[in-house]
């Protein structure tokens, strides 16, 4: 059967295009509301493709831990006794009493990714792997003036596609890869979000040299890796600024994760908007943990007390051009403090210059006119995550992600998913009421057929 052939003919409430974290949180919100609600759930299918459950597989390098405290998993801060809570998972797992000893609320990326495994097994009837979809349509249900369904086009891991409909999308695909302009990736020029696949494509002793280009948290994990893994290379780390700048996650600054913080963020002025990015900006962006900082600086100091050398930083460096050569690729760097130039020829050459965030008119092509765009040209979002449509559309396109200009600094990350999953369930259930209201307002207005 193809992979929504056996689908074609339901009307879905919702379709969720993507099942990283926020698309999982938003089934498992979904579910616990048909649990309180049984007689009338709601219908929903998520489509992800790749052809199993992973987040951000190519990253999951030794010892790197989360950003985050565990508590703020899928659920937690919105229904603290949810089934799909990390705590269970550890019950699960025969872990909790140990996982309480460690003393330590973040835990190892890899183990978080266990969890994710685990929650997206509890899952495996609403979704299905090895499905992209590829275009969202508006289409009018028979009778309907203004369009108010959805046609989401689906591709199958064989090729075939096949189109499912809903009366509203949850767009939660994720960061888009950034390099800079000109550079492209292949086997050599690698960027950080597929790093492991590429890295573990090479032998070894071929990367002889290799740099890495950027200062954020992807840059500082991948040198430390590449430091341990090739003990017998030179690693060069390319860094824009004057080293690494610490990620400022104390108590206080943290806060405007909260979310208590997105009303604030939402409802704020133009002035405060912008005070949260001046003050907090260093929460998230191009900053490193202050532990993957300091066992950097101690491997380099240990080098210099032994004099042998392996290490290198290129302090106020960017990269000017990218050229291949035999099996590597020679960069020109340029300093910012006297503008020269510089070659370095290397091995391997990683990218972990960041994301673009999540456009959904990439997905939404020509019916991408029909939403509404602010005077710097993103997309009006409504407080519950919703485009504001330009016309009288009454199907629905939520966004998971890409609303940084709107909702505040938390949008790409993990901290507020499970309230903010909360609040599209709820959203989709009541504009679902509300369209029964009126119809049935309408249904009492006709005369009787009969
Ligand atoms: P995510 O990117 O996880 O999932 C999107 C999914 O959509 C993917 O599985 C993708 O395959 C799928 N998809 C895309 N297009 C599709 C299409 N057309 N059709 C079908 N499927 C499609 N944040 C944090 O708070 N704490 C942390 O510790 C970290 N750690 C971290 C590590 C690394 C290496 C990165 C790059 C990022 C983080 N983040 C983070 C931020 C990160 O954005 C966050 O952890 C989540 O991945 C966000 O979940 P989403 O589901 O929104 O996107
Ligand atoms: P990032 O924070 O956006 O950092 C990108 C870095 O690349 C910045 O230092 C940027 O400098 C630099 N850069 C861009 N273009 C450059 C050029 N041409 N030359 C030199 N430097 C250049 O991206 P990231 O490190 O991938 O982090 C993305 C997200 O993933 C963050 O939320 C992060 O916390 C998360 N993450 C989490 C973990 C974890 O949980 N353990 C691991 C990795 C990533 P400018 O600032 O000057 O642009």
């Amino acid at each position: 059967m193809g992979v929504t052939d056996r689908r074609s003919q339901e009307i879905y409430d919702v379709v969720g295009i993507g099942f990283g974290p926020s698309n999982m949180s938003l089934a498992i919100a979904l579910e616990e509301h048909g649990a309180s609600a049984p007689q009338h759930p709601v219908r929903s299918h998520f489509f992800e493709r790749q052809p199993s459950f992973g987040w951000h597989r190519n990253m999951l390098l030794p010892s790197t831990t989360m950003q985050i405290s565990f508590l703020k998993d899928l659920v937690t801060f919105r229904n603290p006794v949810s089934r799909f809570g990390f705590i269970s998972f550890l019950h699960a797992s025969n872990r909790l009493v140990q996982f309480v000893n460690n003393q330590d609320f973040f835990p190892t990326r890899q183990e978080f990714h266990q969890y994710l495994e685990w929650a997206a097994a509890g899952l495996a009837d609403r979704v299905t792997y090895g499905a992209e979809v590829t275009s969202i349509r508006p289409v009018a249900e028979a009778g309907a003036g203004a369009p108010d369904l959805l046609e989401v086009e689906v591709r199958g891991s064989d090729g075939t596609t096949s189109t499912v409909t809903a009366r509203n999308v949850a767009v939660s695909t994720g960061l888009v890869p950034r390099l800079p302009e000109g550079v492209s990736a292949d086997e050599r020029v690698w960027h950080s979000s597929e790093f492991l696949t590429k890295f573990n494509a090479q032998a070894p002793e071929d990367l002889k040299s290799v740099a890495v280009v950027g200062a954020g948290q992807s840059a500082a994990e991948i040198t430390r890796f590449l430091h341990d893994a090739l003990p017998h290379a030179q690693v060069s780390a390319v860094i824009p600024s004057y080293g690494y700048s610490v990620a400022d996650d104390t108590p206080f600054a943290n806060q405007v994760f909260d979310p208590a913080a997105v009303d604030e963020y939402y409802f704020g002025s133009e002035k405060a908007q912008d005070a949260f990015w001046r003050y907090h900006r260093n929460t998230n962006y191009s900053v490193v943990d202050s532990d993957v900082i300091r066992s950097l600086y101690q491997r380099s100091y240990d080098e210099q007390v032994r004099d042998s050398r392996r290490l290198h930083f290129r302090n106020l460096t960017r990269v000017d051009a990218v050229e291949r050569v035999g099996s590597g690729a020679r960069v020109v760097l340029r300093s910012l403090l006297d503008d020269r130039t510089e070659e370095l020829t290397v091995d391997a050459l990683v990218f972990a210059t960041g994301y673009d965030g999540l456009d959904p008119a990439r997905l939404l092509g020509d019916f991408d006119r029909h939403f509404q765009r602010d005077a710097a040209g993103r997309h009006r979002v409504e407080r519950d995550y919703r485009l504001v449509a330009a016309s009288g559309l009454t199907c629905g396109v939520y966004v998971q992600g890409g609303t940084e200009h709107s909702h505040g600094l938390s949008s790409s990350l993990l901290s507020n998913i499970a309230v903010r999953s909360g609040e599209i369930a709820d959203s989709i259930v009541l504009r679902r009421t509300e369209r029964e209201l009126n119809r049935t307002s309408a249904a009492e207005r006709e005369p009787s057929a009969a």
